[in-house]
């Protein structure tokens, strides 16, 4: 660490204006894993600062709006804003917390290897404002190895530094719901990282489970692996469904109907955004690049919009034909379009000639049409994510409908074709799960 890192740092542990005023600071906080769990920790009674660099975030959030579909977070943002909850765009407030929290994003480079740098040049960016009593909490999902990384990198100055890691295992979108319901995994690199996180979470988890620091970065990794390779089966099945004729969706119903053994069995579907290639590619990096399951999914999820892309082909001339993709969105019901596969798609069916139209129900983008003109306007109209709304629509005949999801209906609905549109309770929960 700098002499000038090192001399900041001991006049702020000098002083007692610093000293732990609030009870955490969240360093990212205004992002999509920052921002909820702020909200939960102010709603539980702390006293909470949303430490971000994002300007733009921040003038939406001081209006008392979300800057992203979070469900249920508005109401809650509303009652605690300038009372147990602050914004920050000073990094001097990390000092002045108990707690600091990072959240920031932890991205993989342009060719899929993780960039192992990125969370280390953040404390590098705020290391001056840390203090060594404070404990400090990663939420970020990092690289195994990266909190000892960071604990080596603190413990420079020869201070005992206090890291914790308390993984983010929360389906985006929903954290309102399902914080209160999950599991904590929390593991600490001190007696005291461990006591302080196992605290701080048994404030609104329902159960907090201890474990080692290399557990919990591999059992974040795992999970996310495990979520993509499941996506990656039913995408393979519905593939060689299609190629023999056979709707996958009756045969994910005739499968699962009374069959436990099945029940697990997702939709097919693209299976996207910032985090489940992202880490089973940061699992495979870890593992030398032994994980033939993980590159295996990945190469089946990726490819699944040149599947459907080459599906159209046999039956059309793509250069005279006008396709509308439906939801642009990584997932159902959020407005998040990080490394969606639908442009993914776009991008392909452009290649091949066709004029591509794009519309979504949450995420805005001034080159998106309405659903009503995209609907009346295409030749072919992809399901490119299920939104809920879509289950209201209704496509002419005319218009051919990719659909891997069966969210749309047609005029003359056929029972077996359309099951799930039909029975939106299982709809919504398949939409919950993705
Ligand atoms: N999005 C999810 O559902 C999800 C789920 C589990 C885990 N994660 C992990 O959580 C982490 C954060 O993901 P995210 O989706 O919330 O990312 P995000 O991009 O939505 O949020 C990151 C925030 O950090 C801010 N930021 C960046 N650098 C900063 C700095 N130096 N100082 C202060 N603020 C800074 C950004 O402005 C942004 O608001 C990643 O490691 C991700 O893999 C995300």
């Amino acid at each position: 660490m700098s002499t000038i890192v090192a001399q900041s740092r001991r006049s702020l542990v000098g002083s007692s204006r610093d000293a732990g005023s609030d009870d955490l600071v969240i360093v990212g906080g205004l992002g999509h894993v920052g921002l909820p769990i702020g909200l939960a920790f102010a709603n539980a009674g702390l006293q909470v600062v949303l430490y971000d660099t994002s300007e733009q975030k921040a003038a939406v959030v001081r209006q008392g709006r979300m800057p992203f579909v979070e469900h249920g977070a508005e109401p809650i943002l509303k009652a605690v804003l300038n009372k147990t909850l602050r914004l920050s765009a000073s990094a001097d407030s990390i000092s002045r917390a108990r707690l600091v929290m990072i959240a920031v994003g932890t991205p993989v480079d342009e060719y899929l290897n993780p960039k192992l740098r990125s969370i280390l040049e953040v404390f590098t960016q705020i290391n001056a404002h840390l203090r060594p009593e404070q404990t400090i909490i990663i939420r970020s999902t990092v690289y195994p190895g990266t909190c000892r990384q960071i604990l080596n990198f603190l413990s420079a100055d020869g201070h005992a530094w206090h890291v914790a890691y308390c993984p983010e295992r929360i389906v985006q979108g929903y954290a309102i719901k399902e914080l209160p319901e999950l599991p904590q995994l929390v593991a600490g690199l001190s007696e005291k990282a461990l006591k302080d996180a196992v605290e701080l979470f048994g404030r609104v988890a329902p159960k907090v489970i201890p474990v080692s620091v290399e557990e919990a970065e591999l059992a974040k990794l795992f999970a996310n692996a495990w979520r993509y390779i499941q996506f990656a089966v039913s995408n393979q099945l519905f593939m060689i469904a299609q190629g023999f004729g056979v709707d996958f969706n009756r045969l994910r119903q005739v499968l699962m109907d009374g069959y436990g053994r099945a029940a697990t069995l997702p939709m097919a579907g693209f299976a996207a955004g910032p985090c489940l290639l992202k880490d089973t590619l940061q699992l495979a990096a870890f593992n030398n690049n032994n994980f033939l399951l993980g590159h295996a999914a990945m190469m089946v999820n990726e490819g699944l919009p040149n599947f459907l892309v080459e599906d159209l082909r046999r039956r059309r001339d793509l250069s005279r034909t006008t396709v509308g993709i439906l939801g642009m969105a990584f997932k159902a019901d959020v407005d998040d379009i990080r490394d969606s596969l639908s442009y993914k798609l776009g991008k392909i069916l452009r290649f091949h000639g066709a004029k591509v139209l794009y519309s979504d129900e949450f995420a805005n983008d001034p080159t998106f049409i309405s659903t009503e003109r995209l609907l009346a306007s295409s030749d072919v109209v992809i399901v490119g994510v299920p939104h809920s709304a879509y289950q209201q629509l209704v496509v002419s005949e005319g218009v051919e409908v990719v659909d891997l999801w069966g969210v749309i209906r047609r005029p003359k609905q056929n029972h077996a074709e359309h099951h799930l549109a039909e029975h939106p309770r299982e709809a919504s929960e398949t939409l919950l799960r993705r």
